[in-house]
């Protein structure tokens, strides 16, 4: 790798979802946590007895308290220590999102002190000298939205605009780059497709309309935000795989590898190619295709059985450059790896795509992993570990740096060591 590919101001940090770290919030997700736990837990052996490592998350994925957020990692309360992990880690700037569900936690109604806990929270970041990259919505909402359908109707998007007007006039100069939505795609899909999230429900044609309305919803907060505050860099962080054929002799694989890249990764960003300044990428998947099927290799897989093909990144890249010619920040990109056996080495291949990437032709902005703390992992729970920093719920929520972490961390030192020499 040579360091001096990667720009001086390039973007070095990750990422966290306030409902996965902050503990205590009360939203769709909280209240369908204490619905379902109890079920989840039962069935966990029937979802998930084909993963390799089964008999080492068995126990803690047929415990009802697996799937209940909680106190999360207590991030709410100890964000100032978290903030100074970033610091030893030689990182410039953080991805979270902003609880809607805290700030107006009735129709109407907002909540001063959370909107003050926000402002505190990017000033501590600022004073670091860390780039707060703020998160509108990442899938969490209040349930008096969620109450009257959510995003299912039309007519509620109204309400996102007013959410969206108060983040704009309240910490819109404060910080530069917005993300309205976080994976739209992946939120449409599993809560009104595959029915697995809430609100549980299975009909294409809700699915269709939550994922249309998504797109205007996208559309009016740019329109809010760039009005408010034409400085602020706005974009969506979409959740983008690598979909290949497994081979080019048979057409259909190659049309459905083909199909699955222009429906997944591309179709939501069509509809907003107007009201994007830079395109969020979050990868963690490659597939390949063997007619509609998708045929893996078998390894490496990380702790929730997902192929990993760390450059596979690169691909996504290039077909973003080949599209929309945009910007690109790295929003999420990471791996469940509770041995911390992968990290490393898919750090490295991640990093020498984007320099591939970046000498290509495409404009890499910044890189975020996901994530910087062990968090609640959506329906799995607990269990799958994603953080840079382990962090250990029964034992007073001690953080501690994983070792491939301490490698990444010592890489930036050396790299901004390196860049700084050559001013
Ligand atoms: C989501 C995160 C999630 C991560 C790992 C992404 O799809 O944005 O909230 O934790 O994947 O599954």
């Amino acid at each position: 790798m040579d360091p001096k590919l990667f720009p001086k101001d390039f973007l070095w940090g990750a990422s966290t979802a306030s409902h996965q770290v902050e503990g205590g919030t009360v939203n769709q997700w909280s209240e369908w946590e204490l619905a379902h736990a109890t079920e989840l837990a039962r069935t966990a052996a029937k979802r998930l007895s084909w993963l390799p490592n089964w008999r080492h998350v068995r126990t803690a994925a047929q415990e009802p308290e697996n799937y209940v957020s909680g106190k999360a990692v207590d991030h709410y309360h100890r964000y100032e220590e978290d903030f100074d992990l970033l610091k030893d880690l030689h990182m410039n700037s953080f991805r979270f999102s902003i609880e809607w569900s805290r700030i107006q936690p009735k129709e109407g109604a907002w909540n001063a002190e959370a909107i003050r806990h926000y402002h505190r929270y990017i000033q501590a970041l600022k004073k670091r000298h860390i780039e707060p990259i703020l998160t509108i919505w990442h899938w969490t909402m209040p349930t008096w939205f969620a109450e009257k359908g959510g995003f299912e109707k039309t007519a509620n998007l109204a309400d996102f605009d007013c959410f969206v007007k108060k983040v704009a006039e309240e910490y819109g100069d404060d910080v530069r780059y917005v993300i309205t939505l976080n994976e739209p795609n992946v939120y449409a899909s599993f809560s009104y497709l595959t029915g697995e999230w809430p609100p549980q429900i299975k009909k294409p044609l809700t699915f269709f309309h939550v994922y249309h309305n998504l797109a205007k919803a996208h559309r009016r907060a740019y329109a809010i935000l760039k009005q408010a505050h034409p400085r602020l860099q706005i974009g969506v962080a979409m959740n983008m795989a690598n979909s290949q054929p497994k081979t080019t002799r048979n057409p259909f694989s190659v049309l459905f590898a083909y199909g699955s890249s222009y429906f997944w990764n591309r179709w939501f960003l069509n509809r907003i190619r107007k009201q994007q300044d830079f395109i969020g990428v979050n990868y963690y998947q490659t597939n390949y295709y063997h007619g509609f099927a998708t045929r893996n290799p078998t390894t490496p897989v990380n702790d929730l059985g997902w192929y990993m093909e760390p450059e596979g990144i690169l691909s996504v890249l290039t077909q973003i450059q080949a599209h929309y010619k945009k910007p690109v920040i790295i929003t999420e990109n990471g791996l469940a790896d509770s041995k911390d056996r992968y990290r490393r080495w898919w750090l490295e291949q991640t990093l020498i795509a984007i320099q591939k990437a970046i000498t290509q032709g495409v404009d890499v902005k910044g890189y975020l992993h996901w994530s910087l703390l062990d968090n609640f992992e959506w329906s799995y729970g607990w269990w799958p570990k994603f953080g840079l920093i382990a962090v250990d719920r029964d034992n007073g929520m001690k953080r501690e740096m994983r070792p491939s972490t301490r490698w990444f961390g010592s890489f930036l030192g050396k790299l901004q060591t390196i860049q700084k020499r050559s001013e």
